[in-house]
């Protein structure tokens, strides 16, 4: 059970923070002090593993995150320069992810703050991804709109402070990840297919394709992506399959999903009136959408901000920096039992 309690006041650094993040198939490990910044991250990528099954294997990820995680804790505060009785406070992706990777860093992470007596707070992924941007020099200040596009989202929120989110737009079907990664699956481009096929449409010859920018014709702010996909498949079976061809039509749906966010981007900033455009999850390290939005942005008057590529997909900085800032708040999760003193009967969900 959760149970958010406030006891510091909000602004004060506690001192270092761990941060632990294994949602999916990156065991990441950071330490973040909210005075001095972050003292060290690292990383181990199971892409390798996974690659022999064309994609994530969730029961060979929680396996591997059990062999990595410790020598990763270890290895992370070795370069910090700090030893575990140096912490203050230890965070971890609580969700969303895959459920038995994510109780792989949860249980290590609540395990030592148990031992060492310090909280704990479980971190929103997307919530990590949203503030990574804070992580580089010369943050953004909301309020701002940020695009979220990751391998299991597409997201455009207003941001009216750390912590108060509204969302404007979602995908109705595949996340704009899912969608590079499918695309690439589909032309035979090895996992995971978001970066090979960004890699690959930098060769491709603008003009030889054209996709639809999907729902950019009609008002709102959500996103669709799977017809685009279909549209992708059939030019590519009718086309003569060379490698050339793969990369012309690698590079035009990169354009249509760069073009079809940069849209909704505009129009999410001239709904809110906001100035900054914060853009992060693993999508955002795409070069072509981060030279589209930013030259965007000079030319319409709007800032952007980007966390570098590396912290742009998954890794343990973001969660070690957004689990500092909710600690700092005074939040954390106690891993006490919990009674109730008062309790409404009609408030059980049933039993089936
Ligand atoms: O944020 P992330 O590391 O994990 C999730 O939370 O999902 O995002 C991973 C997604 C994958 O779908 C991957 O293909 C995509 O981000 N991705 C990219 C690029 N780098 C990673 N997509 C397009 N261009 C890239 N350079
Ligand atoms: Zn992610």
């Amino acid at each position: 059970m959760t149970n958010q309690v406030f006891a510091k006041p909000p602004g004060t650094s506690i001192g270092p923070v761990l941060g632990v993040e294994t949602s999916c198939d990156e065991t990441g490990v950071a330490v973040f002090d909210s005075a001095r910044g972050l003292l060290a991250h690292t990383l181990y990528s199971q892409i390798r593993m996974h690659a022999d099954y064309g994609g994530v294997v969730p029961e060979l990820a929680s396996r591997d995150h059990v062999r990595k995680l410790l020598p990763l804790v270890r290895e992370t505060l070795g370069q910090a320069g700090l030893g575990v009785d140096d912490l203050r406070g230890v965070a971890y992706t609580a969700g969303p992810g895959l459920v038995g990777a994510l109780l792989v860093g949860a249980t290590a992470a609540r395990s030592l703050a148990w031992a060492l007596d310090l909280p704990a707070i479980g971190v929103h992924h997307m919530e990590g991804h949203l503030l990574a941007p804070l992580l580089e020099p010369d943050p953004p200040q909301p309020p701002f709109v940020a695009l979220l596009v990751s391998g299991g989202h597409s997201m455009l929120i207003k941001v009216d402070a750390i912590g108060r989110y509204e969302l404007l737009g979602d995908t109705l079907d595949d996340a704009a990840g899912e969608a590079f990664d499918k695309t690439a699956k589909l032309m035979d481009l090895p996992y995971p297919g978001g970066p090979a096929l960004a890699q690959l449409a930098e060769q491709g010859r603008p003009g030889k394709f054209r996709f639809a920018r999907p729902m950019t014709d009609r008002p709102g702010l959500d996103f669709s992506f799977s017809g685009l996909k279909t549209q992708v498949l059939l030019a590519w079976q009718a086309s003569d399959r060379s490698e050339q061809t793969k990369a012309d039509v690698a590079r035009a749906f990169e354009e249509a999903v760069v073009e079809t966010l940069a849209i909704k981007c505009r129009r999410a900033l001239a709904i809110t009136g906001a100035r900054s455009l914060v853009v992060a999850g693993g999508v955002g390290a795409n070069r072509h959408l981060r030279k589209e939005l930013a030259d965007a942005g000079v030319k319409e008057g709007f800032r952007t901000y980007f966390p570098r590529p590396e912290f742009c997909t998954d890794n343990g900085a973001m969660i070690a920096l957004a689990g500092a800032l909710r600690l700092q708040a005074g939040q954390f999760e106690t891993p006490a039992i919990a009674v109730r003193p008062r309790w409404d009967l009609a408030s059980l969900p049933p039993v089936a």
